[in-house]
């Protein structure tokens, strides 16, 4: 039989040891963030019904249209497909708040997220077709308040993070009374342009003119950068809520830059939108992370008028923003102490003294071992541990143990009962040396 080999299916990849540091550092900076500023953690199912997202995340977006895995079982036809894998967080989590009766929660309520997204898009640099998200969603809030905390939440996790040339972009795209006007005065504008604008716009221009403005063809977005801006076109509610959401940002000195061509490709957004880019990178993956208010989608979806605002951010984008930046990631604590044992009697003791390092949240190795004494310390500096605790047939009759600074090649005997406060001292004396 010939032999097979396999890759991971293009546009995913493994994320390897090498590089969870990252990983790890970005999620904690996340969660202990959101958890202070009043979030709480949410798991959705990677998969929902098909209608959750084309009824959510809208039937003429790309995403809906071209990019969404559908599920079929093996053997079944395909007009039957039900299921499809999530290609966002949003419409999954809403989703969830209607089924739960969150809406009896006391509001706002604030939840986050994160994990695997699935968009089928041609992969390049920064574009995946599994990727990671995190977000957070606001619910039960219409106030400008919530616009507020969601930029600042995402902003404060990037700059505790350390990371530089990032922007805010914000935009307001109205509400159901002020968009139509809008979006007439924009046909009327694009009317006269018609010939030069290319074939996708041609559709964009019947199907959804809002995502004429940010059409990436160089021509379309000169002809853009002319036409008239939704900024004059919003009604007083929408204009006030915007100004509120700017004066918050100008007050915590958050900068921004407003853009009326900002629209995001999702429908659901009513009222503020946003996205943050990494400033040094001129492609269209610079986007790492977006978001804004979606105040109709929780009735769309079949719950009570309820208003929401939210964003996500790209994980896979900002590690490999951190990786260019060079921020230091903090590494797991890996093996801190190996227990050494030689000989039958050694071993009840030794894994006693396991429970007891363990319980008391030392990273600790034991697996009972025939080896000698030297391949087994051999064996503890390839682990990475600093300490062994060396028990032969002598020390467990004595109660004792032999401690070996594995750095130092130094060691010193010790009386079990002390031998964790020994420890947690010279790991606490590290960490005092360190700083
Ligand atoms: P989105 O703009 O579609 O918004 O995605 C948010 C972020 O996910 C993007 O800014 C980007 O960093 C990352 N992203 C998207 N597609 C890919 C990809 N193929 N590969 C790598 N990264 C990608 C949403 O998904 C909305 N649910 C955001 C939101 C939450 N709005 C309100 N609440």
């Amino acid at each position: 039989m010939s032999k097979q080999s396999y890759s991971s299916p293009r546009g995913t990849k493994d994320i390897l040891p090498s590089a969870q540091p990252y990983w790890q550092t970005l999620r904690s900076i996340a969660e202990k963030t959101l958890s202070g500023l009043g979030f709480d953690r949410i798991d959705i199912p990677h998969f929902e019904n098909i209608e959750v997202f084309t009824r959510g995340i809208g039937e003429g977006t790309d995403i809906v249209q071209k990019e969404m895995f559908t599920l079929e079982k093996r053997g079944e036809k395909e007009d039957s497909i039900t299921h499809a894998l999530r290609p966002e967080g949003t419409a999954g989590v809403v989703r969830s708040y209607i089924q739960n009766g969150m809406s009896s929660l006391p509001q706002p309520v604030r939840l986050y997220y994160l994990g695997s997204m699935f968009r089928y898009e041609r992969p390049q640099k920064g574009r995946f077709r599994e990727f990671n998200q995190l977000g957070v969603e606001i619910f039960g809030d219409e106030s400008a308040r919530s616009d507020y905390l969601t930029i600042m939440s995402a902003w404060e996790i990037l700059s505790k993070l350390g990371l530089k040339n990032l922007k805010v972009y914000a935009n307001s795209i109205g509400c159901s009374t002020c968009r139509p006007k809008y979006l007439s005065k924009l046909r009327k504008f694009y009317k006269t342009k018609f010939d030069n604008i290319c074939d996708d716009c041609k559709i964009r221009y019947e199907k959804n003119p809002l995502r004429l403005l940010d059409c990436k063809n160089e021509k379309c977005q000169t002809i853009a950068d002319e036409a008239p801006s939704i900024l004059d076109s919003l009604c007083k509610e929408c204009r006030d809520h915007f100004q509120n959401t700017l004066e918050y940002l100008d007050y915590f000195d958050i900068k921004y830059d407003l853009d009326p061509k900002l629209v995001r490709g999702l429908d659901y957004y009513t009222k503020t939108v946003f996205e943050i880019t990494d400033q040094s990178d001129k492609s269209r993956q610079n986007v790492i992370g977006g978001g804004g208010r979606y105040d109709n989608l929780v009735e769309l979806l079949g719950g009570s008028e309820t208003p929401a605002v939210g964003f996500s951010f790209g994980m896979d984008r900002i590690v490999s923003l951190m990786q260019e930046q060079k921020i230091k990631a903090t590494k797991q604590r890996g093996v801190e102490v190996c227990i050494l044992q030689l000989g039958e009697k050694a071993k009840e003791a030794a894994k006693k003294i396991y429970d007891g390092l363990s319980d008391n949240d030392v990273n600790v190795f034991f697996v009972p071992s025939n080896d000698g004494l030297r391949q087994q310390i051999k064996a503890s500096i390839k682990l990475g541990a600093r300490y062994a605790v060396i028990i032969g047939q002598r020390e467990a009759l004595k109660d004792e143990i032999i401690l070996r600074d594995l750095e130092a090649s130094s060691q010193e005997v010790f009386p079990v009962s002390g031998l964790v406060e020994e420890i947690k001292r010279r790991f606490e004396k590290c960490k005092c040396n360190s700083k």
